[in-house]
């Protein structure tokens, strides 16, 4: 493994081994068991889009792992000013250890990969945020103890989560089911990779798709991004929610959200604070699972 750029790039033993990883250094981090394995390197952390979660877990995460990381949000650095990408990957390749970056463009990061000489991780694009679902894979084994043959169903929009849920459900042997409109269905490509690699539901009825899942899911109806068609998805979107009636046809399913939620849209109260115990475990494996990640890839 030389980058993390989308999970459908992993095998299912790599994918498996950062899980492996992450429980390990959760409870090393637990035990005040030292860990320091990147000890004097440097994390460069490009952001084009807001975070919470992915900052604070890796600028803590490589803080904990002995090393230290850089803030480089696009408004301060050249890029936002029109430096190519490839120029950039150069420079920060020749000064930092490893890459992670949050942009639009999925091939913006596949250049970075491309034109660097250093690990790359995916820190959310429009197309897919393998960490979110690296961390919520460790989540649900923590919940359910295995993760093979549960149904893990996701309500809304085909969007990067529903992507990288595909990815990363199908590669540890879960049968995923994606509940959306026609019209916002998750990338076609990969539905044709999962169905020849697994099993995969996609469904307008959200009812089918929440049927006996062990897992149910879901995300906000308009991404970053997507700020201008917000009434247009309000009204697309309208019934594609999680809530008490819809946990009825779940196999008493953990609820998880990758946050920011949206309460009485794609979620509602009720069921969110109900299911807050597993939401915010969630959160928190995001720290573990990205140290696991960063390990894997910048450990010499
Ligand atoms: N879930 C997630 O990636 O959160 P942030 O946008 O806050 O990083
Ligand atoms: N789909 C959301 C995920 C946020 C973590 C977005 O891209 O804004």
């Amino acid at each position: 493994m030389e980058h993390l750029l989308r999970l459908q790039d992993l095998t299912s033993d790599e994918l498996t081994g950062i899980l492996n990883l992450a429980d390990q250094l959760k409870y090393e981090k637990k035990h005040n068991i030292p860990h320091e394995h990147l000890k004097g390197q440097t994390l460069g952390m490009i952001f084009t889009k807001s975070s919470t979660r992915t900052r604070v877990s890796f600028e803590v995460g490589m803080y904990q792992l002995g090393g230290s990381a850089l803030f480089l949000s696009n408004n301060d650095i050249q890029l936002g000013r029109g430096e190519p990408i490839k120029d950039t990957a150069r420079v920060l390749s020749r000064m930092v250890d490893g890459i992670m970056i949050r942009t639009f463009a999925q091939q913006d990061v596949e250049d970075l990969a491309k034109y660097g000489s250093i690990p790359i991780i995916n820190g959310l694009t429009d197309y897919c945020h393998p960490c979110q679902v690296l961390a919520d894979l460790m989540t649900i084994r923590e919940h359910k103890k295995s993760l093979k043959g549960l149904k893990f169903a996701f309500i809304g929009d085909g969007n990067n989560m529903a992507n990288s849920i595909i990815a990363g459900g199908i590669l540890t042997g879960m049968k995923v089911a994606i509940g959306c409109p026609d019209d916002y269905r998750p990338d076609a490509q990969l539905c044709e990779w999962a169905k020849q690699n697994g099993e995969l539901q996609v469904t307008s009825d959200i009812y089918a798709a929440a049927a006996d899942a062990d897992v149910i899911y879901t995300d906000v109806w308009a991404s970053m991004g997507q700020e201008s068609e917000r009434e247009k998805r309000n009204k697309d979107f309208a019934g594609y929610q999680i809530n008490s009636d819809l946990m009825k046809v779940t196999n008493n399913a953990m609820v998880l959200h990758c946050l920011p939620a949206h309460r009485g849209e794609e979620i509602t109260e009720e069921v969110f604070e109900a299911h807050a115990n597993e939401i915010f475990d969630e959160a928190e494996n995001r720290l573990h699972a990205q140290k696991a990640v960063m390990v894997k890839l910048m450990k010499k």
